[in-house]
């Protein structure tokens, strides 16, 4: 009799977990049955992929200092849904973290268009320094708390490439082409001023449709061949460098507004310490992912003239500061800190 009602109980418990992350239920209501509040993390990544890595660094932090508090859970590859689906879990408070390109935030504060501006950083000097510039980025990533949730940290994705099925050495050769871009308008529109075919899809979906022929490449940086597996249906790979595109650690709002001072501090800590092991890990795996996608999946590395690429974009950038007033400030910023690393090229 004991041994079914505490079983009833592991059942129920493990129902309204459930249904509380599907519906948008505040966790906390489960407390009663346990007395640590569960911080559940999103990511689409795979457990090896530095962001996976920065996570799991992000949770060490936390429990170390508040472990009798939280119990932070890192879910990886998807599980939870795809990233448009767990910002939406996010927005609504049923988890409380996840890890998204800034593309993917464009929809909630026109500001994040900025960082689909084809050739923005002239360098990855620059690049880092502009994103580490926390007094800067502040207002920017509270500039989605209408939408109910704040950015906290950011993560380095490395510059965005062309990959194909093909050798792609100039703009001319993506013509005609079938390319995957990331569900902004900013990045179909860099896409099609290449001269390719847009295909926005999420990123979960972008082997098949290779294999299958529905697109003909992407783009997007090394990991993407080896981590996603996607150089085992492409075989060239092309230094372009249209794009270098942050990820986001995002937080539900109520949450991180709820914390006390001292617990804020502690999460704000270990977002920057999740910070340093991702970067760190990022060039190392890098460095592995090029290796064995040349040497073990037969990817050649193309680099191409990026001039003409950069040529093709410019009116681009252009139309992009004459529609999007919200990104004026930014973008004179970020010239700002290009000229304080002139000469650093990527
Ligand atoms: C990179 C990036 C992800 C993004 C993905 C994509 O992997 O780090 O955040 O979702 O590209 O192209 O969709």
């Amino acid at each position: 009799m004991k041994k079914f009602f505490k079983r009833s109980i592991a059942v129920l418990a493990c129902t309204s977990l459930f249904v509380g992350v599907l519906t948008g239920c505040s966790i906390k209501d489960l407390s009663s049955l346990n007395e640590k509040r569960i911080i559940r993390i999103s990511h689409t990544q795979s457990e090896k992929h530095p962001i996976n890595v920065a996570m799991l660094a992000f949770e060490e932090y936390i429990e170390e200092r508040l472990g009798d508090k939280y119990d932070v859970q890192v879910f990886p590859n998807a599980l939870l849904g795809d990233v448009q689906k767990s910002i939406e879990l996010t927005q609504t408070g049923a988890i409380d973290f996840v890890v998204a390109s800034t593309a993917n935030l464009e929809t909630f504060s026109d500001v994040y268009e900025i960082y689909s501006m084809p050739y923005l950083f002239n360098s990855v000097e620059a690049y880092h320094a502009a994103m580490n510039n926390r007094d800067y980025m502040e207002n920017i990533y509270k500039s989605t708390e209408d939408a109910g949730f704040e950015v906290l940290t950011w993560y380095e994705s490395g510059s965005r490439n062309m990959y194909c099925k093909e050798p792609i050495n100039t703009p001319d050769d993506l013509k005609g082409k079938k390319i995957r871009v990331q569900q902004s308008p900013a990045s179909i529109a860099m896409c099609q001023a290449l001269g390719a075919a847009a295909s926005p899809m999420s990123f979960g979906e972008v082997y098949t449709a290779i294999q299958q022929g529905v697109i003909d490449g992407a783009e997007n940086n090394e990991m993407a061949l080896t981590d996603n597996k996607h150089g085992e249906v492409i075989k060239y790979y092309s230094y372009d460098m249209h794009q270098m595109i942050p990820d986001m650690l995002v937080a539900n709002l109520k949450f991180i507004n709820g914390l006390d001072e001292n617990e804020r501090k502690i999460f704000e800590e270990a977002a920057l310490y999740s910070t340093d092991v991702q970067l760190e890990e990022w060039d190392k795996q890098v460095a592995e992912a090029k290796e064995i996608a040349q040497n073990e999946m037969g990817v050649t590395f193309i680099y191409p003239d990026k001039a003409l690429f950069m040529e093709k974009v410019a009116p681009l950038q252009e139309e992009m500061l004459a529609n999007n007033p919200a990104i004026t400030d930014i973008y004179d910023y970020i010239q700002g800190v290009n000229a304080q690393f002139e000469g650093g090229e990527n």
